[in-house]
C-alpha cells in the first residue's frame, strides 16, 4: 500500500477502519476472556474523552507540560496508597506491564553495578510461573534468569527453593501477585523475609492483581499481604490498563524509596541535541494514557471499583464452579481472584478452544511444562462477567463435541519432531514442519489445535524459533 495521492474523506477513513475490525473477536459482546478489560459505558465514555483531551500532549518534558507531571504524580500516588506505600514510596507511569517490569530489572541491575561492581554476570531468581516479560527483560538487559520450579499442585513457588538459588551474583528476587497463568499468589511474605535476610531487592509483579486484589481486601476477602505491607518488598508493578480498567498504555512501577528509584532514571547531555532526561523507556509519549487513567480512577472512585470487583468475583466463582462440575475438566491450583486455568486428563483442550472459537469465544491455550499440564486460561473481567452462564453452556456442549471427535495423533507429531531433530538440516526440517502445521506465510491460522499440539511437543528453543519465524513472515 502507498500513501494515497490525495487524502481520503473522513467518512471513507472511518468506514474503512471499522471494516478492518470485521474479523476481530467479539470483545464488546463479552466473549473474549483475556486481552481487554472494559468498564461500563459511562466510565468508558469519560475515559475516552479524557484520553483524547491529552492525546497530543507529550510526556517527554514536564517543564513544557506540567499538566502531565500532575496527572502522573496523582495516579502514581493513588496506586501507592492502595498498595500501602508510605510517604517515601515513589513511582512512574509506564506504557504497560512489560515496561514496568523491564524498568524494575534495569533498576536492580544498575544499582548492583554501582554498589556491587564485583558482579559481572548479575542474576535474578524467578518462579516458573513469572510472566515472560521477566525473560524479555533478562534478554534485553543481560541479566541471567534463574528459574525456580513451582509446586505442581498449588502452582506457587516455595520461599526455601528461592533461597537455595541465591548466590554471590544474585541481584533480585521476583514473585507474582498473582501469576497470570493460574492466578495464584506466591508466598510474598516468606520471600520478603528471604530478601531481607540476604539484603536483596525483591520485586512483586502485581500487574494484574494490584488493583483488583486491593479492592477484594477492602471488601473483606481474605487476601495474603502482597504489597509494600511486606517489609522485604522493594518494588511493585501494577497495571492500570488491566483491572484498573484504564485505556491501554498505562501501568505503574513503584519503589519503596527514591534511593532505589534513582537507578531507573536515564539522562544524556552528550549530543548536540536537547537535554534528554527519561525516567522510563519511552521518551516522547502521548498524555492520553495518563489522562485516561486519572479519569477512570476519579470517575469510578472506591465505590465504583468495589462494585466492579464484587460483580467480577461472583461471575468468576460461578465459572470456576461450573468448569469444576464438568467431569472432564479440572481447575488448576486455587486461584486468588478472577483469573484461572483448567486442564483435562481425557480430552485435548486445544481442540476444545477451537470448538469454542467457532462459537465466538476466546479461551487462551497455554503450554505444558515438565511439571504442569497443558491448559486453557480464562480472565474474567467486568466486560465479560455477564456472559459466564452462556460460556458454560457452550463449554459443556463443546466438551461433548470434542469427545466425539478424532483426537490429534500426538505420537505421530512426536515422531515428526524427532525426525526433524535428527535431520542433517534441522532448520529446513522445522521450517517444513511449520508449513504443515499451518504456522507459516502471511495468513493467520483459522484453527489452532494442531499448531498448539506441535508447539507443545517442541523443545522450548525450537518452539521460540517457530514463533519468531511466524511473525517474521506475517508482518510484511
Ligand atoms: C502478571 C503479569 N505481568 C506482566 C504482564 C505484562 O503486561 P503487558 O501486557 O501490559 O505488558 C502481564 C500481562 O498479562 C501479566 O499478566
Amino acid at each position: 500500500m502507498n500513501i494515497p495521492q490525495s487524502g481520503l474523506s473522513k467518512q471513507e477513513i472511518l468506514a474503512t477502519l471499522q471494516a478492518f475490525k470485521a474479523h476481530d473477536m467479539d470483545w464488546q459482546g463479552g466473549k473474549v476472556f483475556g486481552y481487554t478489560y472494559s468498564p461500563n459505558a459511562d466510565s468508558a465514555e469519560v475515559m475516552k474523552e479524557a484520553y483524547l483531551a491529552f492525546l497530543t500532549e507529550n510526556g517527554l518534558d514536564p517543564t513544557v507540560f506540567p499538566s502531565l507531571l500532575k496527572l502522573e504524580t496523582d495516579v502514581v500516588r493513588m496506586v501507592i496508597n492502595l498498595l500501602h506505600g508510605d510517604a517515601n514510596a515513589v513511582g512512574h507511569l509506564t506504557s504497560g506491564g512489560t515496561e514496568s517490569i523491564m524498568l524494575a530489572v534495569k533498576t536492580a541491575r544498575d544499582k548492583a553495578r554501582a554498589e556491587k561492581p564485583q558482579i559481572t554476570q548479575p542474576e535474578m531468581i524467578l518462579p516458573k510461573t513469572a510472566h515472560a516479560a521477566f525473560h524479555k527483560a533478562a534478554h534485553y538487559l543481560s541479566v541471567k534468569p534463574v528459574v525456580v520450579d513451582i509446586d505442581p499442585a498449588t502452582f506457587k513457588v516455595c520461599a526455601e527453593d528461592m533461597e537455595r538459588a541465591i548466590n554471590e551474583n544474585t541481584i533480585l528476587l521476583i514473585a507474582s501477585a498473582p501469576s497470570y497463568a493460574q492466578g495464584v499468589i506466591d508466598p510474598i511474605a516468606e520471600i520478603g523475609v528471604v530478601a531481607q535476610k540476604h539484603n536483596l531487592l525483591f520485586h512483586v509483579d502485581a500487574c494484574v492483581g494490584g488493583i483488583h486484589l486491593s479492592f477484594m481486601r477492602k471488601l473483606g476477602y481474605e487476601i495474603p499481604d502482597f504489597d509494600f505491607m511486606v517489609p522485604g518488598v522493594t518494588s511493585l508493578s501494577c497495571d492500570l490498563h488491566k483491572y484498573g480498567y484504564a485505556a491501554k498504555g498505562c501501568s505503574t512501577v513503584l519503589y519503596r524509596s527514591k534511593a532505589i528509584r534513582k537507578y531507573q532514571i536515564f539522562a544524556c547531555t552528550d549530543t548536540t541535541g536537547y537535554t534528554l532526561i527519561n525516567p522510563t523507556m519511552l521518551s516522547s509519549k502521548s498524555g492520553g494514557p495518563y489522562a485516561g487513567a486519572w479519569a477512570i480512577l476519579n470517575f469510578l472512585g472506591e465505590e465504583g471499583y468495589k462494585q466492579i470487583v464484587q460483580t467480577v468475583q461472583s461471575a468468576a466463582q460461578k465459572l470456576m464452579d461450573g468448569v469444576s462440575a464438568i467431569p472432564e475438566l479440572r481447575v488448576l491450583g486455587q486461584p486468588a481472584m478472577c483469573m484461572f486455568s483448567f486442564a483435562s486428563d481425557s480430552l485435548n483442550v486445544y481442540q476444545l478452544a477451537d470448538e469454542m472459537a467457532k462459537r465466538g469465544w476466546y479461551l487462551q491455550g497455554q503450554f505444558s511444562t515438565p511439571l504442569t499440564p497443558r491448559n486453557l486460561h480464562i480472565s474474567v473481567s467486568f466486560g465479560n462477567a455477564h456472559s459466564v452462564e452462556a460460556l458454560l453452556k457452550d463449554l459443556r456442549e463443546c466438551v461433548e463435541i470434542v469427545k466425539a471427535k478424532e483426537p490429534i495423533d500426538s505420537d505421530a507429531i512426536k515422531m515428526l519432531i524427532g525426525a526433524a531433530l535428527q535431520s542433517p538440516d534441522p532448520e529446513a526440517a522445522f521450517a517444513q514442519l511449520a508449513v504443515s502445521a499451518g504456522l507459516a506465510g502471511t495468513e493467520l491460522p483459522s484453527e489452532m489445535a494442531f499448531i498448539n499440539e506441535v508447539m507443545d511437543n517442541l523443545p522450548d528453543p525450537i518452539c521460540n524459533m517457530f514463533l519468531i519465524n511466524f511473525f517474521n513472515d506475517l508482518y510484511v
